[in-house]
Order: structure tokens, then sequence, then C-alpha cells
């Protein structure tokens, strides 16, 4: 077989003809490797037009995966012909979560194929066997071969396949070894374009290296209609999946599960937060974060400490810079100085809450843990706190507390500014400043004392 060389950008997958110092695509210096890949034959179509009147513009049917969450990432279900990439770090449920669809599916009579390339057969009936009864269905084929995939997909004609994992799938046609850009970006092209001869939902399963890149090419993205990533600590049961790209439906929208010994569960609701012991303890503060269409209410916690050498910060599923900034702000508008001290801050639960309307939780469960007063439960914070110690106007404030309200907060303290409609049975503490918001929280705690 005749082959020519390419040269494939290490960090974004963009290609170039030639070897170049700085990447075309993504502008990165000297990330361009060498890749000989198999001349193919160019084929030249007629040029082909359709009456637009004939095309039928309905929205297709979509396959139940069978997990109600990860059907709502996927607005609804798999379309046929379509290839979707679920990827997430190793160990967080991405062959459990493709194993249980292929096993729903087959439960409803639907065909499926699970090619595997990574285990064995016995391997992957011992994580069925976990999911409950094993149906008649459930196919498995162990094989690296893409040829060996395409063959059988166009066989079987199965309505849902999985490929587990892409990463592990080579081309015996194309020199490199499995997993390197140019094999992966091949079995991604010949599998998406054989899904769509054959109407097979395709679900191809990604690994990440450990910078939390899919494993080289970035430009898999570009390949398929939906790359869904399942997120999680590890050492927490939680997951969230998340549709980072969807060709046929909304992006954004995220699905909670649980890990459970029978495989992940939904978790439609997400009162995780208030499961813990109903005790109110200095450190603990809660908050609303929103997350696509949907809003979390979730525990901060802090703990402040004596530090004997050098003060150290740690922010687990909270931002770290904005941790710094809480640190700076209290200490320069609030006199609340923990300078000398160790900080570290947390989600309960393990769900990660990053985004800025989380400040205000964040630096009140710092100020309580270091001033030692205790914020009641039934009280939840929602703000941005700026350099100043001003609060700022966060998005969807009103989701926000109307969740709050529905999980049980009886006072929400909020930024003055931002629209806010009336939500029944909550009593809305409208602050300014950050200082403020402390001395309303520490009032909430005397009246939450009293009560
Ligand atoms: P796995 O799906 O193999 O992860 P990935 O394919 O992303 O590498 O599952 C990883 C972990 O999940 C493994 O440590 C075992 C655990 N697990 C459960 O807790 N319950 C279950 O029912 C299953 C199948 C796995
Ligand atoms: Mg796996």
């Amino acid at each position: 077989m005749k082959t020519h060389s390419i040269h494939v950008c290490r960090e974004c997958g963009a290609t170039s003809p030639r070897w170049v110092g700085r990447c075309p695509g993504c502008a990165a210096w000297n990330s361009l490797d060498e890749e000989k890949v198999a001349t193919r034959a160019v084929t030249i179509h007629s040029p082909v037009t359709v009456a637009l009147h004939t095309v039928d513009g309905e929205d297709h049917e979509r396959l139940s995966t069978g997990v109600g969450e990860l059907d709502r990432v996927l607005g609804g279900g798999l379309l046929a012909g379509s290839t979707t990439l679920l990827f997430g770090e190793p160990g967080v449920g991405k062959s459990t979560l493709a194993l249980m669809s292929l096993r729903a599916l087959a439960l409803n009579g639907a065909s499926v194929l699970l090619i595997g390339a990574e285990e064995s057969a016995g391997q992957v009936a011992q994580r069925a066997r976990r999911l409950g009864d094993v149906p008649v269905g459930l196919d498995v084929a162990t094989t690296t071969s893409v040829a060996t995939a395409l063959t059988l997909i166009d066989e079987r004609r199965p309505r849902v396949c999985v490929i587990d994992s892409i990463s592990a799938m080579s081309d015996d046609d194309l020199a490199g070894v499995a997993g390197s850009v140019a094999q992966v970006r091949n079995a991604t092209e010949r599998l998406c374009a054989a899904a769509k001869t054959t109407s097979t939902a395709l679900i191809l399963v990604g690994h990440v290296t450990k910078d939390g890149e899919l494993a080289g090419p970035r430009t898999l993205e570009h390949l398929v209609d939906t790359v869904v990533r399942i997120e999680g600590d590890r050492y927490a049961s939680l997951r969230v999946v998340r549709a980072l790209k969807h060709r046929f439906g909304p992006t954004g929208e995220v699905g909670l599960l649980e890990m459970a010994n029978e495989g992940l569960r939904d978790l439609p609701d997400t009162a995780v937060a208030l499961r813990q012991p109903a005790e109110d303890v200095p450190g603990v503060v809660f908050t609303v974060t929103n997350d696509g269409s949907r809003s979390f209410l979730v525990e901060i916690q802090a703990l402040v400490a004596s530090s004997s050498a050098s003060p150290r910060r740690v922010a687990h599923q909270v931002s770290s810079q904005r941790l710094s900034l809480m640190l700076a702000v209290l200490e320069a508008r609030c006199d609340i100085d923990v300078s000398g001290l160790d900080v570290f801050s947390a989600t309960a639960g393990g769900l990660a809450a990053t985004e800025p309307g989380v400040d205000l939780a964040l630096a009140l469960a710092v100020a309580s843990a270091a001033v030692g007063f205790s914020v009641p439960r039934s009280l939840v914070a929602v703000g941005e706190v700026g350099l100043a110690g001003e609060l700022r106007a966060v998005s969807g404030l009103t989701r926000r507390v109307r969740e709050a309200q529905r999980l049980g907060a009886t006072s929400v303290v909020v930024p003055r500014a931002g629209e806010l409609e009336a939500v029944e049975g909550v009593r809305v503490l409208r602050c300014s400043t950050l200082d403020e918001a402390i001395a309303v929280a520490r009032e909430g705690a005397v009246i939450g004392s009293r009560s």
C-alpha cells in the first residue's frame, strides 16, 4: 500500500502536509509529529441535488438509553446514524454507562452490539451481571481491528453499537500504534461513516489523558455529532454527565448520576447536600449553583486551621482562584484576616461549584469558620463578590431562589442588584456588600438559635 506523510499536531490534531514550527490550528510551537498515512484512491462523486420540499425536516425519533439522566443530556435519546463520543477519566464509569444503555435497549428488544477493544468478554459479562439480569440480545465482540468492527456493523446492522474504546482501535493499513492521533482520527472517521450508512446510533468511548484532554486529538470533537463528558470525583459517588457538543439538541445540559453497587443510578433530584446531619456548624453555608438549565443546591464547607509553616490553601470542587480572591476581600474589606492560617474549602457530595454565583457562600463559609459563628441551614446565600467587597448580580437568580425554597430554605441572602421575581415562602435579604452579608448571616444565626 502506498503511503504519504502528514504532520499532526499533538495539541489540537490539526494536520499540515509539511512540517511547520508552529501549528496552523492552535499556534502551539513544535507540536507537529510526522505520521504515515495510506494513500487512498480518490473517488469523484457527481454532484447530487435534492428537492428541498421532499426532505423530511422532522425531528427524528430518539432512542431512549434507559438512563433518564443521559436521555436528558441527549435531548431525549440517541439518534439513528449519529455518533456520540462518551469520554471521561479512567474509572469514572464510561464502560458502565455504555453497558447500561445497551442493556436497557436490549431489554426493550432493540438489536445492540458492544465492540470491546480493551476487555475480554468475561470481564464485560462480569460488569453486566452487576447491573442485573443479562438480556439475551446483548452481544459482545472483542476486537481492536477497525476493519472487523466495520464488517460487524455492516453485517449485523445493530440499532445501537458501542465501541469501548476508540483509543484501542487500530487500522492495519495505517502506520502508527493504536491511540496515536492518526489512528484514532481514522478509526473515528470510518466508524462515523459506517454509522451513517447503516443508520446505527454509535457510541464511542474515549479516554482522557491526565491533564483532562481527550486522548490526543481534540479534533475528534469535530468528527462526531455529540460529545458527552462524564465528570466525577473518584472518591465520591456523584457523577455529572454533560453535553459539550450536540448537533441535534441543546448543549450544556447536565445530568446527575450516582455510582452504586449495581451501576449508575439517576439522581433527578439534587437534594444531595441536605442528606447530611442537620446540625448547624461553623464553616458550612448552602448555595444554589446554576449549570445548564438546572439549579443545584450545594453545601460549601470551609475549615480554618493554624499553620505551622507556609499557610495552605486547598480548594476541592470549588475554584482555587475564587477562594484566593475571597480571602483577599475578607482581609481587605471585612477585617477577617486568615493570611497566617491554613484554609481548606470544598463542596460536600462531590458536585463542583466553580461559577462566581458561589462566591458569597464561599466567603461566608470561610468567615464563619474563622470567626466561629454558624449559619443556619435554612439560609441560602447566592452572589458574586467583587474586589471592592461589593455583591454583584448573578444570572438566573429567580431560578436559584426557587430551588432553594423548594429544598427547604426559609431565607436567602442575595445581592441588592439584580432581578428577582417574588418567590413565596422565602424571606429575601438583599445586601450590597460582603460585610453586610456577614452581619445578616450572623444575625440569621442568632435568630436561628432563638427559634
Ligand atoms: P468503569 O465503567 O469500568 O469506568 P471507566 O470505563 O470509565 O474506566 O467503572 C469504574 C468504577 O465503577 C470501578 O471502580 C467500579 C465501579 N463500579 C461500581 O461501583 N458499581 C458498578 O455497578 C460498576 C459496574 C462499577
Ligand atoms: Mg472502561
